[in-house]
């Protein structure tokens, strides 16, 4: 058991306009630890009219502020100093995430560097926006140029906290875009001790503000209102297409990352020790909670048998426990509302395919939100727990006869995030590579991502591409400039 001391429960306001400011109702909620179902902190409910206020804010600053006479180096320079900060607090940050969502701390700590790595990317990618000179046929000068989109509403979940919100805020930065930012209600802390830096690393009053609470109150007047010129969201379907009619009211760019039901598919030709670790991080890393998780296994038939047996054997040794352990693997589920959303699609599981480990809450903790890894086989393509995200550890195992029909499920989904295929053939890797609808596929891995390379989804699973310089170009607008180098009047009338 972990021997760290308990902190202190503190009450976090929200963040607008540069200050600390109380909720307009004066009403809070309470953040729980999974782990132990204890409260940790008390956070201020944004109220529409708070929302208002940092929209507001956001807009003065863009609008009018400081911020539009910044440079790119300037932006990049404050994007290295929230980077620093984040290193030189990689302890205290990594403990907090854990405790607030569950995550195991070593996972944190990968996640931690990752959030660092993605505000370096884009502090050095800031001054590298140029425009293009177009060869129009006339006696002109034709050119673009790249300016920010305006406000960006944000809004993120809660499975990778702060991670998700430096996917969000950094890219926004680096192309002088001013942001309101929402973090999940779950796991809003260490976005929070995030803003605290904000002053320090040099952003103005009003660029990023803060608002924390419900997502049909607080996020839902952020994408309602008028000042907003952009959405960006991470979360589920079902809230991806509400905020998509929503945002059309005043015609706000919108881009979605909506997870998915993504294949994992193994050939009979795989290696055989990779492939059966991959079938079991692909879907149990950060307990499932991934919205890449290959939660469908597609394994051919010459193979199906053992590779069931051996993923049930080692996921047996997968290690539940106390998330701020150094040796656990997987920790609790996030929240009461994903415990029982699992855990009812377990039952839906237990009816609709066979069960080779796991079906149930870990009955090794009195407290806490934790299920067993679970997997399902003789899973039908056509079943619920081969259809609907579930965003817990649980596998449905497929067999599939051959490469078409290993094709033919992965595609047969409404969704597109990801996808891998394990095999030595590299003719039949890339034909798969080729053949499938999805916005990511790996060859023999799942679920290495990198700030360098694009993230997002085909079909249901989305629209718009984050990271790299995709993540960027959606916060920016292209500016067409038409210069006259002819001095005769155009002579028409
Ligand atoms: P959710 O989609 O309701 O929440 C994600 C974010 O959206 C949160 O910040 C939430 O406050 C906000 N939100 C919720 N309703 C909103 C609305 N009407 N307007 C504006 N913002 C709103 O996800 P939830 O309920 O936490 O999880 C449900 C399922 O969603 C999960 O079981 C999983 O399948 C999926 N999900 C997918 C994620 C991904 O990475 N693509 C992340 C989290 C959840
Ligand atoms: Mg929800």
């Amino acid at each position: 058991m972990s021997t760290i001391a308990k902190p202190t429960v503190k009450t976090y306001q929200n963040y607008i306009n540069g200050q600390w400011v109380a909720s307009s109702s004066g009403e809070t909620f309470p953040v729980f630890d999974p782990s132990t179902e204890e409260t940790i902190a008390h956070v201020a409910s944004a109220t529409a009219a708070d929302v208002d206020k940092a929209v507001k804010a956001a807009r003065a600053a863009f609008d009018s502020g400081p911020w539009a006479q910044t440079t790119a180096q300037d932006r990049g320079r404050i994007l290295f100093k929230i980077a620093d900060k984040i290193r030189q607090n990689t302890a205290m940050l990594a403990e907090l995430e854990t405790r607030n969502c569950g995550k195991p701390i070593v996972e944190a700590e990968y996640d931690l560097a990752d959030v660092a790595t993605c505000f370096e990317y884009y502090g050095g990618l800031a001054n590298k926006v140029t425009g293009h000179v177009n060869p129009v046929p006339a006696n002109a000068l034709s050119f673009t140029l790249r300016e920010p989109v305006g406000v960006a509403a944000q809004i993120i979940p809660w499975n990778f906290p702060l991670l998700m919100a430096a996917w969000k805020l950094a890219p926004a930065i680096a192309a002088g875009c001013t942001c309101v930012l929402k973090p999940a209600e779950q796991t809003p802390l260490t976005a929070m001790e995030l803003a605290n830096w904000f002053a320090e690393a040099g952003l103005p009053p009003g660029v990023v503000n803060v608002v924390n609470g419900l997502g049909e109150v607080t996020g839902a007047a952020l994408v309602a209102h008028p000042g907003v010129d952009k959405v960006a969201f991470t979360g589920s379907a079902a809230v991806g297409k509400i905020i998509v009619k929503s945002a059309a009211d005043t015609l706000k760019r919108v881009t979605l990352e909506l997870g998915g039901k993504s294949p994992n598919v193994f050939f009979a030709d795989a290696d055989w020790e990779a492939a059966v670790d991959g079938a079991l991080f692909g879907v149990f890393i950060n307990q499932g909670e991934v919205c890449s998780a290959g939660s469908r296994v597609l394994v051919e038939k010459k193979i199906y048998t053992k590779f069931v047996e051996a993923m049930t054997e080692k996921a047996k040794r997968i290690k539940l426990g106390p998330p701020l352990d150094r040796d656990t693997k997987m920790g609790p589920l996030v929240s009461k509302e994903q415990y029982d959303r699992v855990t009812s699609y377990l039952e839906i599981g237990k009816k609709e395919a066979k069960t080779a480990i796991g079906g149930g809450r870990a009955k090794a903790f009195g407290k806490g939100y934790y299920v067993e890894p679970t997997i399902f086989y003789d899973v039908q393509n056509s079943a619920r727990i081969a259809r609907e995200e579930i965003f817990g550890p649980v596998a449905s195992v497929i067999p599939f006869e051959n490469e078409a029909e290993a094709i033919r499920i992965s595609n047969d989904t409404p969704y597109g995030l990801a996808a891998a295929v394990w095999t030595r053939d590299i003719y039949k890797a890339f034909r798969v590579v080729k053949s499938i609808r999805a916005g990511i596929v790996w060859v023999n891995h799942m679920q290495p991502t990198y700030v360098e390379a694009p993230w997002g989804g085909y079909k249901q699973s989305g629209f718009g591409r984050e990271l790299g310089p995709w993540g960027l170009e959606e916060y920016l607008e292209t500016k067409q400039v038409f210069v006259n180098l002819d001095e005769a009047p155009i002579g028409w009338y």
